[in-house]
C-alpha cells in the first residue's frame, strides 16, 4: 500500500505559529539585531522558568558545551566522561579544550549514563562528567553528582533533549537547569528540539564566576568593564593611558558565540508555548506506549528514577526492535515506513566512541560500552513533535503495527 497524498512525517520538527513569526518580524525592525535587550530578556525568562541563577544564551549548544568546558577549567591533561549514546558534541567539547573525551556505558532501561558503571570505571584524571538526558529522560543526576563530586569533578548536564523537563528526588520536583546536582547545564534550541530559535543554545548555572566567564568568552574574551582592566603596558604614554568610551581589553581567548536578538524573540515566543509543547509530546508518548505495549518484537522506552512520566519533557520516542524476530532489517523497516506510510524515522545514536575519529585518536573500539553498542543495533526513533495531529500519530501506530 502506498499513500503519497499524505504529508511526510519527519522524526522531529519545529512548530512555529503566525504569532511567533509576527514577533520575529517586529524584532527585525529594532535598532539592535544582536546582543541587545531581547537576548537579556530571553536569558531572564529562561532563568525564571528553570530556577537557575544565571542563563547565558549562545549561538548553539555545541558552543554552550565548549564554554562549559572552558569555565569549568577543563583542559590538557584532564579527562571527561560522557555517555556514548549521544550526539558527538557532548564528547567533542572536551577535545576542543585539549582534554581526553572518554565514555562510560549506559543503563539498559534509561539509555543514560549508569552511575554504578561510572563509579567502577573512574579514572583519577577525570575532571568533568557530561551527563546527557537522552530523549528527554533526565540522567540520574543526584547519583552521578555523588560519584563525580567525591572525586572533585564537575558535573555538566547536557540537557539539550530535556528543555522544560523535571525530575523527582527527596520528595520534591527539581527543574532541569535549576537543581543542585549539575554545576552547569546546556540546552539546545535546534529546530528538532523541544523549543527553537533556529540555531541556539544556552548555559544555565548558579555559579557567579562560571556565568561571568562564559559571558566574556562568548564575545572574544573582550571586556568593557573597568573592573577587569590591567592596561596595555604603555601607561607612561598619556595617549595609551587614556581609557575613553572606545576602550576595551581582551583578557582571555574567546569566540564569537553570540546569538541574534530576533532569534531570542523567537525563543521567548516559543517559551510561551513550551508547557503545551511538552504536554503534547507526553500525550503522544503515552499513546505510542499503549499501542506498542504487547508487541513481542518491540521494547518500549522505560523510565528510571529520578525520572517520572508526568515530569519528563520527551524529545525522542525510541523503540528497540528485535529485527530478527520481525524478519526485516532496520533499513527495510525504515524504507517501508517511509515509502508506504510517509513516516520518517531516525537512528539515535551511533555510539560516539566507535566513530572513526574517536577510534583513531584515542584507540577506542567495540566492546568498550557493550550496552550502548547492543542498544544501537536495535534502536529506531519514531516521529515525535507537537505539530503531529491525532491522525498523524495513528498513522505511525498503524504503520509500525503492520510491519509484522
Ligand atoms: C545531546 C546533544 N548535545 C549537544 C547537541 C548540540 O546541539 P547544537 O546542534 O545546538 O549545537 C545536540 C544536538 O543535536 C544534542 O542532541
Amino acid at each position: 500500500m502506498s499513500i503519497p497524498h499524505l504529508p511526510p512525517l519527519p522524526y522531529g520538527r519545529q512548530l512555529i505559529s503566525e504569532e511567533d513569526v509576527a514577533a520575529v518580524a517586529e524584532a527585525l525592525r529594532a535598532d539592535l539585531l544582536t546582543t541587545g535587550p531581547r537576548s537579556a530578556q530571553f536569558e531572564r525568562q529562561m532563568a525564571e522558568m528553570t530556577g537557575a541563577k544565571h542563563a547565558i544564551v549562545v549561538c548553539n549548544a555545541t558552543a554552550a558545551l565548549h564554554l562549559a568546558m572552558r569555565v569549568a577549567g577543563v583542559g590538557p591533561g584532564d579527562r571527561t566522561v560522557t555517555s556514548p549514546n549521544t550526539f558527538t558534541a557532548s564528547a567533542n567539547c572536551a577535545a576542543f579544550v585539549g582534554a581526553i573525551p572518554d565514555f562510560s556505558d549506559i543503563d539498559p532501561v534509561s539509555y543514560n549514563l549508569d552511575p554504578v558503571t561510572l563509579a567502577a570505571g573512574w579514572k583519577p584524571d577525570t575532571k568533568a562528567v557530561v551527563a546527557v538526558d537522552y530523549a528527554g529522560q533526565p540522567a540520574n543526576l543526584p547519583e552521578i553528582a555523588r560519584v563525580a563530586r567525591a572525586h572533585g569533578a564537575v558535573v555538566i548536564e547536557d540537557a539539550c533533549h530535556a528543555v522544560g523537563g523535571a525530575f523527582s528526588h527527596e520528595g520534591r520536583e527539581w527543574k532541569i537547569g535549576g537543581h543542585p546536582w549539575a554545576d552547569l547545564t546546556t540546552f539546545s534550541f535546534h529546530p528538532v528540539k523541544t523549543m527553537t530559535t533556529g540555531e541556539g543554545g544556552m548555559i544555565l548555572t548558579d555559579n557567579d564566576e562560571y556565568a561571568e566567564r562564559a559571558r566574556i568568552l562568548r564575545t572574544h574574551g573582550i571586556v568593557r568593564d573597568a573592573r577587569y582592566f590591567t592596561g596595555l603596558g604603555c601607561d607612561e604614554n598619556p595617549a595609551f593611558a587614556e581609557r575613553g568610551p572606545w576602550y576595551y581589553e581582551m583578557i582571555d581567548l574567546g569566540w564569537n558565540y553570540r546569538i541574534t536578538d530576533f532569534q531570542c524573540e523567537l525563543g521567548m515566543a516559543q517559551l510561551r508555548h513550551l508547557p503545551r509543547f511538552v504536554a503534547r509530546r507526553r500525550e503522544i508518548v503515552a499513546r505510542y506506549n499503549e499501542a506498542f505495549a504487547d508487541v513481542p518484537w518491540l521494547k518500549l522506552p522505560g523510565l528510571q528514577p529520578p525520572a517520572r512520566p508526568e515530569m519528563t519533557s520527551w524529545h525522542l520516542y525510541t523503540l528497540q526492535f528485535d529485527f530478527t524476530a520481525l524478519g526485516r532489517t532496520r533499513t527495510q523497516v525504515m524504507d517501508v515506513l517511509r515509502t508506504q506510510w510517509g513516516i520518517g524515522t531516525q537512528v539515535l545514536y551511533i555510539p560516539v566512541h566507535l566513530q572513526p575519529w574517536y577510534r583513531h585518536t584515542y584507540g577506542y573500539g567495540p566492546g568498550k560500552c557493550p550496552v550502548a553498542e547492543t542498544y544501537y543495533t536495535r534502536a529506531l526513533s519514531l516521529p515525535l513533535y507537537p505539530a503531529m495531529t491525532d491522525a498523524d500519530v495513528e498513522r505511525v501506530v498503524k504503520g509500525v503495527l503492520e510491519l509484522s
